[in-house]
């Protein structure tokens, strides 16, 4: 199978691109990492060139905008992206029969009573989970689709830093970190997710998936348990409210996902915070 992975370059993309090309062709697309080849979301003409060029028979799409107060100042400049974006591939992959892997998140619920399942109604809170969601509807049209809606995704990621990866990075340096105590997600391990996609994809299987931890737990103690796998000290993370941190876009309170459907469908289990926190400590010299 031939699996284009549009966003190579970011955090998700790159495992996506490095797990599936162990048993298929996969072919990397970045906006600026020069090792894969170049595509850009908001050229319309140019992608869908490269796209008849390359004839993928699947296409994984981790990439767009992901600052959600990025987004929340430039909504129009980033829907270019996020949304006809996703509808020029989209496009492609109903006309070349093609299998679109499009990557959402639970910002499209209002983060008012989760953990959420996949058939909870959707009310976004931000304009990045708008975004997310009016993407989501133009996949769905499609006859050959998976959504994946995942939370807080963590792990080793060379180029940009997620909420874990920066935690241990400032509190290497000694830093005090705050941590919100009012936000809840269901971290998960970049590479469950990854390993998760594969199996999707390789099942056939069409349909809208939460691939999530299973753990339902707020920032202040994600960073706790930062400081107790890697040997920091607790003092450092200073408990604060969302409101405290004055974030443009709003954060879901009670955000999260439930991951039931795909761990039975999929056979696995999904890795809880502490031991995926494990999984990296066992990875940070390799
Ligand atoms: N991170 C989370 O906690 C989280 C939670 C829920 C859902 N999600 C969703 O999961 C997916 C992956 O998230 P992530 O954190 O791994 O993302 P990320 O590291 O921010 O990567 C996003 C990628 O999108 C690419 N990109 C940005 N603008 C582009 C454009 N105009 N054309 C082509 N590519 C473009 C970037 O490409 P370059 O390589 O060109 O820079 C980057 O590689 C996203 O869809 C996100 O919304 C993430």
């Amino acid at each position: 199978m031939r699996v284009l992975v549009i966003g190579a370059g970011g955090f998700t993309g790159s495992y996506l691109f490095s797990i599936i090309g162990r048993k298929h062709e996969a072919i990397g697309t970045s906006t600026q990492d020069k090792s894969f080849r170049k595509l850009d979301l908001a050229e319309f003409n140019e992608t869908s060139k490269i796209l008849k060029e390359i004839k993928p028979n699947a296409i994984c799409l981790p990439a767009g905008i992901t600052n959600l107060d990025y987004i929340e100042k430039n909504p129009s400049k980033s829907r270019k992206t996020n949304v006809l974006g996703t509808k020029n591939i989209a496009d492609y992959c109903k006309e070349n029969k093609c299998k679109l892997i499009f990557f959402s998140s639970d910002a499209i619920f209002d983060g008012n009573k989760g953990p959420y399942l996949e058939n909870d109604a959707p009310n976004p809170a931000s304009e990045y989970g708008r975004q997310k969601l009016e993407a989501e509807n133009l996949v769905k049209e499609l006859d050959d689709f998976i959504i994946i809606r995942t939370s807080s995704i963590y792990g080793w990621n060379k180029r940009k830093l997620n909420f874990v990866s920066r935690l241990i990075e400032e509190l290497r340096n000694g830093k005090e970190v705050k941590a919100p105590i009012d936000q809840f997600y269901t971290p998960t391990y970049v590479i469950d997710l990854a390993n998760a996609s594969l199996k999707l994809i390789e099942k056939g299987i069409i349909g809208i998936y939460n691939i999530s931890g299973p753990d339902f737990i707020n920032r202040y103690d994600i960073a706790v348990n930062v400081c107790k796998i890697f040997h920091f000290e607790k003092k450092l993370i200073i408990p604060v409210k969302s409101y405290d941190l004055k974030q443009t876009a709003k954060r879901p309170k009670y955000g999260g996902l439930i991951s039931k459907k795909a761990a039975k469908e999929l056979g696995m289990k999904f890795k809880g915070l502490k031991e995926g926190l494990k999984g990296m400590r066992s990875m940070q010299n390799t």
